[in-house]
Order: structure tokens, then C-alpha cells, then sequence
């Protein structure tokens, strides 16, 4: 499609001088980058195939497509089609993202990509949103993402990324506020250049295949609320540090193969609300220090080798809701404080060495 300066201009073009020729040709080429940028954004959008079965035929009208923004040029600025309206499967390397320089927001989430991450969305420099979570994506995470400078909340989870998570990006991206790699197919260790991310509140590993200690450059993230990287692999203790993650809300170690004791310096989270340091092989005794922890609404640390007694002082988590201490070593008689408890709802403590029974006030 020919805008109509490119036809005029080629009429006057006989009439140039060969110097004026030039000239001629520089307007020719400027007024067709202009006019035809619109053009090869729409073409690009149709080539891309990923509208085949939505009821679209129109080229022209390219702006108002399921998912897509303009900005006043007609230049392309958002593509971010809702959930499930459109199913792109195999055809992302399909989409010629350099025809969006314009693009600022990139929302992909839950449309069936699969394959790769074409290394076009590398180039797309003013990109401030980048989410391709539930989707079926596989391969290691691009280098070229770290271009990507002005990304503000990527979101890659939900997906089957594999390898490690890669140190360089992991860098770059280090002014972010929250970092989604969950429900990927990860190994390897936490790199330990996520200590550069300073401002981090909330960090998601949550099942992957992540092994390895967790690295101490974690106590750099004092701004943490949210530590989740439960269902993987990491081992070792459960470091003293996390002393410096004061303002944790939550924190999900589960299903992974922490050892040691609990540190006495969880109880100084005091902000904690929801404990998970279920199905790990964790042993000695619960610390005295947890008294403190009187937000916690949910504490389970099931599946463990836990032992002694349950602490009497248990009746200062008032605001627990949820209590699993089953399949560990507990022992002695299940304290009557328990009764205090007033707001718990479920309380799991089969498979210990108690004796005695649950207080009646709260045995449903
Ligand atoms: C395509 O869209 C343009 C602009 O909205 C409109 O003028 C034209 O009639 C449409 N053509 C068809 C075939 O719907
Ligand atoms: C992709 O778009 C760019 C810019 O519009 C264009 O130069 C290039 O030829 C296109 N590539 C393909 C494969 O269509
Ligand atoms: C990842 O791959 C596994 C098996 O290869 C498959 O069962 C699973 O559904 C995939 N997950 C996603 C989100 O595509
Ligand atoms: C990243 O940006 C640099 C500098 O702008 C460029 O040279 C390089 O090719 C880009 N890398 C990729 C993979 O896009
Ligand atoms: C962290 O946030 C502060 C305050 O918003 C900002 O000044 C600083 O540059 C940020 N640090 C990084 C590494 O982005
Ligand atoms: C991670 O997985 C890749 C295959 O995806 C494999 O080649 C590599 O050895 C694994 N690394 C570790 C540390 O397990
Ligand atoms: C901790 O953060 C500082 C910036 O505040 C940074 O210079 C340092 O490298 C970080 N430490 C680690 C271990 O990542
Ligand atoms: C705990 O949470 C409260 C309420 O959100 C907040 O005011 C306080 O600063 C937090 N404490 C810490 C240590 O972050
Ligand atoms: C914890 O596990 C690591 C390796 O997985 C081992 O080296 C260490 O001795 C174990 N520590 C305890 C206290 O069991």
C-alpha cells in the first residue's frame, strides 16, 4: 500500500535537476518511512497470523484489534490481548516485532506461546511492561533481555523456561521491585547478584528445580515482604540473616531440603503472617523466639524433624488462624494454652509424640 506524497513525489521526480535529484529522493525516503511505518505495523500485526479465527479481516483498521493500542500517530504503543482471547501457539517468532519501536507495553499473558523468545523484543528499547506468564515457553532466558533497561515488572512465571537464571540479567534488571520466575523449570543456584536487587519487595522462585544454598547476599534485600521459593531443591540451613528481612510478611521455604534448626532470629520478623517451612528436614526445637511473631495467621512446619515440646507460648500467636505441626518429633502433652487461640480454625498435630488430647474448646 503506496501512500499518496510517495505517488506524488514520484511524479515530480522527472522535473528535478540531478542535484535537486537527491533531494528529491531524501523527501521520497523520509515521506515513505513516515507513511509506511503505520503501514508495516499493520502488516506486521496480519503477517503475525495471530488473529487468524478472531472475526478480523480488516487491515485498515488495524488500531482497534482485540488487544491492540495506538497512540494519536496510530502508532502502536500497547499489544496485550486479554486472556485467552486469542491462541498464538507456535507462531511468536511469527509477529516482526521490529515494526513497533513505539511499543511500550507488551502483555502476552495466557495466549499459548510457545517456543522461544523471539530476540526482536530485545530491540524494543522503550519497553516499560513485559509480562509472557501462562504460557508455554521453553529455552533458557535470553541474554538479550538485558537491554531491556526500562522494564518495570516483567513477569516470565507460569511458563517452562529451563537452566539457570542467568547472572547477567539478573544484574540489569536489578532496580526492579518484584521478580515472578515461578513455575518455570529453573536450576542451578540463586545467583548472588540478587543481593544487587536492593529494592526488591517481592522475589517468587516458587516451583523450579533451584538447588544449592540459599546465597548470603540475600540479607542486602532489607525491603522484602514476600520470600517464596518453595517446591525446589535448595539445601543447607536456613541462614541466620534473614534477621536483616524485617519487614517479611511471607516467607515459603517449603518443599525443599533445608536442614539444621529454625534460627532464633525469625522471631525477629515480626511483621510475619504466613510461615512455610513445610516438608524440608528440619530439626531441633521450635526457638523460644517465635512468641514474638504474633501476626502470623498461618504456621506450618509439617513434615519436618522438629522436636521437644510445643512451647506454651504458643497462646501469643493470637491471630493464628492456621497451626500444622503434624508429621514431626514433638513431644510431652499438647499445652492447654492452645485454648487461647480463639481465632484458629484448623490445627493439624497427627503424627508427633504428644500426649493428651486437644482442649475441648477448640476440638470441633
Ligand atoms: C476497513 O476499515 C476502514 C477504516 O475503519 C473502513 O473505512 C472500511 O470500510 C473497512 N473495510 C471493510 C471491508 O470493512
Ligand atoms: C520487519 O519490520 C521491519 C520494520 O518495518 C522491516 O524493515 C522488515 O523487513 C520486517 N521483516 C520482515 C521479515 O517482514
Ligand atoms: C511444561 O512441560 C511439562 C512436561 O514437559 C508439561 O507437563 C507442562 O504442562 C508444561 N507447562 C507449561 C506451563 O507449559
Ligand atoms: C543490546 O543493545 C546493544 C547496544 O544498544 C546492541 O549493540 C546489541 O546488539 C543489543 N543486543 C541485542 C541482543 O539486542
Ligand atoms: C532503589 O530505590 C531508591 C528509592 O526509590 C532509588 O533511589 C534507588 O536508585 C533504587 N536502587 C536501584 C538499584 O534501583
Ligand atoms: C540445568 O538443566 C540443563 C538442561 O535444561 C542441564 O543441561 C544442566 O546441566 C542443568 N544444570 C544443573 C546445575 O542441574
Ligand atoms: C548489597 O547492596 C549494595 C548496594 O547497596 C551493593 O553495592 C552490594 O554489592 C550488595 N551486596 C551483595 C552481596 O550483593
Ligand atoms: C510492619 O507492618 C506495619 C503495618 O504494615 C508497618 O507499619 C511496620 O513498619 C512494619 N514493620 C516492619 C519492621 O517493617
Ligand atoms: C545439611 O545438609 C548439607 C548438605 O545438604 C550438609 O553438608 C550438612 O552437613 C547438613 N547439616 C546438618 C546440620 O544436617
Amino acid at each position: 500500500m503506496l501512500s499518496s506524497p510517495f505517488i506524488s513525489n514520484l511524479q515530480v521526480l522527472p522535473l528535478c535537476l540531478i542535484f535537486a535529484f537527491c533531494l528529491c529522493v531524501a523527501a521520497i525516503t523520509t515521506t515513505t518511512i513516515m507513511a509506511t511505518s503505520i503501514d508495516d505495523e499493520a502488516k506486521a500485526l496480519h503477517n503475525s497470523q495471530w488473529w487468524n479465527g478472531s472475526p478480523i479481516s480488516n487491515i485498515s483498521n488495524h488500531c482497534e484489534w482485540t488487544g491492540i493500542t495506538c497512540d494519536a500517530n496510530a502508532r502502536i504503543i500497547q499489544i496485550a490481548p486479554p486472556f485467552n482471547t486469542i491462541y498464538v501457539g507456535d507462531k511468536f517468532g511469527k509477529m516482526n516485532f521490529t515494526a513497533f519501536p513505539n511499543l511500550v507495553y507488551l502483555s502476552l499473558v495466557g495466549i499459548g506461546l510457545s517456543g522461544n523468545i523471539p530476540s526482536e523484543i530485545g530491540m524494543l528499547s522503550k519497553l516499560t511492561n513485559l509480562d509472557m506468564s501462562y504460557n508455554h515457553l521453553t529455552g533458557e532466558l535470553p541474554v538479550f533481555l538485558v537491554n531491556l533497561t526500562q522494564l518495570d515488572l516483567p513477569d516470565i512465571s507460569s511458563n517452562n523456561f529451563t537452566g539457570a537464571i542467568p547472572d547477567q540479567l539478573i544484574k540489569s534488571l536489578r532496580k526492579l521491585s518484584i521478580l515472578d520466575l515461578s513455575g518455570n523449570n529453573f536450576n542451578g543456584s540463586i545467583p548472588w547478584s540478587i543481593g544487587e536487587m536492593i529494592n526488591l519487595t517481592q522475589l517468587n522462585l516458587h516451583s523450579n528445580f533451584i538447588s544449592g544454598q540459599l546465597p548470603s547476599s540475600l540479607e542486602n534485600l532489607t525491603q522484602l515482604l514476600a520470600l517464596e521459593i518453595g517446591q525446589n531443591s535448595i539445601d543447607g540451613v536456613i541462614p541466620y540473616q534473614p534477621k536483616n528481612l524485617k519487614k517479611l510478611v511471607t516467607l515459603d521455604l517449603s518443599f525443599n531440603k533445608f536442614n539444621g534448626s529454625i534460627p532464633w532470629t525469625l522471631g525477629q520478623m515480626t511483621n510475619l503472617t504466613y510461615l512455610y517451612l513445610y516438608s524440608n528436614s528440619v530439626t531441633g526445637q521450635m526457638p523460644s523466639t517465635f512468641r514474638r511473631l504474633t501476626n502470623l495467621v498461618d504456621l506450618d512446619v509439617r513434615a519436618n524433624q522438629i522436636g521437644g515440646l510445643i512451647p506454651l507460648e504458643i497462646e501469643n500467636l493470637k491471630n493464628l488462624v492456621s497451626l500444622d505441626l503434624s508429621r514431626n518429633s514433638l513431644i510431652g502433652s499438647i499445652p492447654s494454652t492452645i485454648a487461647h487461640l480463639t481465632k484458629l480454625e484448623y490445627l493439624e498435630l497427627s503424627r508427633n509424640y504428644l500426649i493428651g488430647s486437644i482442649p475441648s474448646t477448640i476440638a470441633h
